[in-house]
């Protein structure tokens, strides 16, 4: 479904944010991915509906090359979760909700936000869905709460039906009661719709608890791919520990590279990388 073929990003300061990742996510997975700070989830997860392009290797969304010529044609089938929501703030829950339609309307509808009737049927029926009440749907969403927030976010991404969901450290704003209520949504929403989820978290208890797979991403390398079951606390610890995450990287550092526990935990992955695999 989603499939990255050895994509590498190099940003125009010389960062390396990313090196040489393949990865295919089959049609239905939640697939986490787990990393520190800086060790390139949000690229990789941006590099799905274009808002990165890879400086090397491609990106195939459904059999489709995410790339500037294919990108009005992808994105519609690509909703997408922000940590900040990303909502505006002083328009109405649902506006907020609708807006989620505008890459799939004529340019005029979506300049005068005129949206068809279909549609606002659609935004009412997903803002019950998340658990939004009738009376929120004419609120500002300034005046929500951070959990509300986040389901209209929800609501949003899944406006177009999206086959690919992209949600980036989607509950890092909120706490942990709300985070679990917020990640059940996401799972059970895509479930019902057959769509493929790439969710960067920070919390490893969540991922374990959420996740069908697991993908950890270390300094721009991929260092573990497997069941959330495999990612045990070694692991994790062997993940968060190796080596220090905020130092500068070189261009091509690689598992083999990892220091000590990175390499134990790189040598664990390889198994799990290599018996995952599969279908687009
Ligand atoms: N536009 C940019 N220009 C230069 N470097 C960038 C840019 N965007 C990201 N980076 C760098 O690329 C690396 C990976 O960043 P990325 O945002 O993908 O990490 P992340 O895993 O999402 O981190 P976090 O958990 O903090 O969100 C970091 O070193 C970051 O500073
Ligand atoms: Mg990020």
């Amino acid at each position: 479904m989603l499939r990255y073929e050895s994509v590498g990003m190099r940003y125009a300061d010389g960062t390396t944010a990313l090196n040489s990742v393949s990865l295919q996510v089959p049609r239905g997975q939640f697939c986490v991915i787990l990393g520190a700070s800086g060790a390139g989830k949000s690229t990789l997860l941006r590099m799905a509906n274009g808002l990165t392009a890879p400086t090397q290797g491609q990106v195939w969304v459904d059999g489709t090359q995410v790339e500037p010529a294919t990108l009005r044609t992808v994105r519609p089938r690509i909703g997408m979760v922000h940590q900040q929501f990303n909502l505006v703030s002083r328009a109405t829950v649902a506006t907020n909700i609708l807006s989620g339609a505008l890459p799939a309307l004529p340019a005029w509808r979506a300049y005068l936000l005129r949206f068809p009737a279909g549609l606002r049927e659609r935004a009412c029926q997903l803002a019950r869905e998340v658990g939004l009440q009738p009376e929120h749907l004419r609120r500002r969403v300034s005046d929500l709460s951070g959990g509300q927030q986040q389901r209209v976010g929800i609501a949003r991404a899944f406006m177009l039906a999206p086959a690919l969901l992209l949600a980036d450290e989607p509950v890092a704003s909120l706490d942990p009661r709300i985070s679990r209520d917020i990640l059940t949504l996401l799972r059970d929403q895509a479930r019902e719709r057959g769509a493929t989820v790439l969710c960067s978290l920070h919390q490893v208890d969540l991922a374990r608890e959420f996740a069908d797979r697991i993908v950890a991403l270390r300094q721009g390398s991929m260092v573990f791919d497997g069941p959330a079951s495999a990612f045990d606390e070694a692991t994790a610890k062997a993940l968060y520990q190796a080596g220090d995450p905020a130092a500068p990287r070189e261009a091509g550092s690689s598992i083999a590279e990892l220091p000590g526990d990175g390499r134990r935990l790189a040598a664990q992955a390889q198994p799990a990388l290599l018996s995952l695999g599969g279908a687009r």
